[in-house]
């Protein structure tokens, strides 16, 4: 799996030949490429309408490129009157097949002015995935990796309109991944962060998870 930083809660996900974004705010202050360097995708997911998640720009991306806009169900169908000709449009605990991927919505407890806040659970035929957008931890995370056993979760660290390192450690307990990339932090004043803080106290309360911190633009190639 190759993963790539976008900046803030933005991603491009490489796996069995396909090409994942996830949350693409490529407008951000963050972001080290626009729309008009994106000319492949296959599945787009945006978590919730908050502008830094790139509801906007993942609408784009997928008139581009003819890949799937994959959301929950108000959003999606946003996209689709949009002009997205490929949306699929989930509700929490849906899943679906796009060429192999499993993507499912997950909940997430934040706000949206459309639908509802989301996470995604993604597993490809190689390994899997988990972003859990915006949210403070929750104990239902558990039972998520207990039924969706994930290689990678993205979490967000930044407090402020997520949880912080504090409950993201706890966060990575519950689900029991093999690696974390923290996100959402350091992109505004208020949702600043230190991620080798967080990284020491995953790795001491949580041994044999590894936390990988990424600067935009960053890719990892990771091996489960
Ligand atoms: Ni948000
Ligand atoms: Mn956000």
């Amino acid at each position: 799996m190759k993963v790539t930083f976008l900046g803030h809660a933005s991603f491009k996900i490489e796996e069995d030949g396909q090409i994942v974004y996830v949350d693409p705010w490529l407008t951000g202050p963050t972001s080290p490429i626009t729309i008009d360097d994106v000319d492949k995708a296959d599945i787009v997911l945006v978590t919730h309408d908050h502008t830094d998640h790139g509801f906007v720009e993942g609408r784009e991306i997928c008139k581009k490129t003819g890949a799937y806009f994959v959301a929950l169900n108000e959003l999606a169908n946003k996209a689709g009157e949009q002009g997205v000709e490929n949306i699929h449009t989930l509700n929490i605990g849906g899943s679906v097949n796009i060429g192999g991927v499993m993507v499912t919505l997950v909940q997430a407890f934040h706000s949206a002015g459309t639908g509802a806040p989301t996470g995604f659970v993604v597993r490809f035929p190689s390994s899997s995935f988990y972003h859990a957008g915006d949210t403070g931890v929750f104990s239902s995370m558990e039972l998520l990796g207990e039924l969706y056993p994930m290689d990678l979760v993205f979490l967000p660290i930044g407090s402020y309109f997520t949880g912080g390192i504090h409950q993201m450690e706890y966060a990575v307990r519950l689900l029991k991944p093999k690696v974390v990339i923290p996100m959402h932090y350091n992109t505004f004043p208020v949702i600043e962060a230190n991620p080798e803080k967080f990284k020491g106290m995953v790795e001491t309360s949580s041994p044999g998870v590894r936390v990988e911190i990424l600067e935009p633009g960053d890719s990892i190639d990771l091996t489960f």
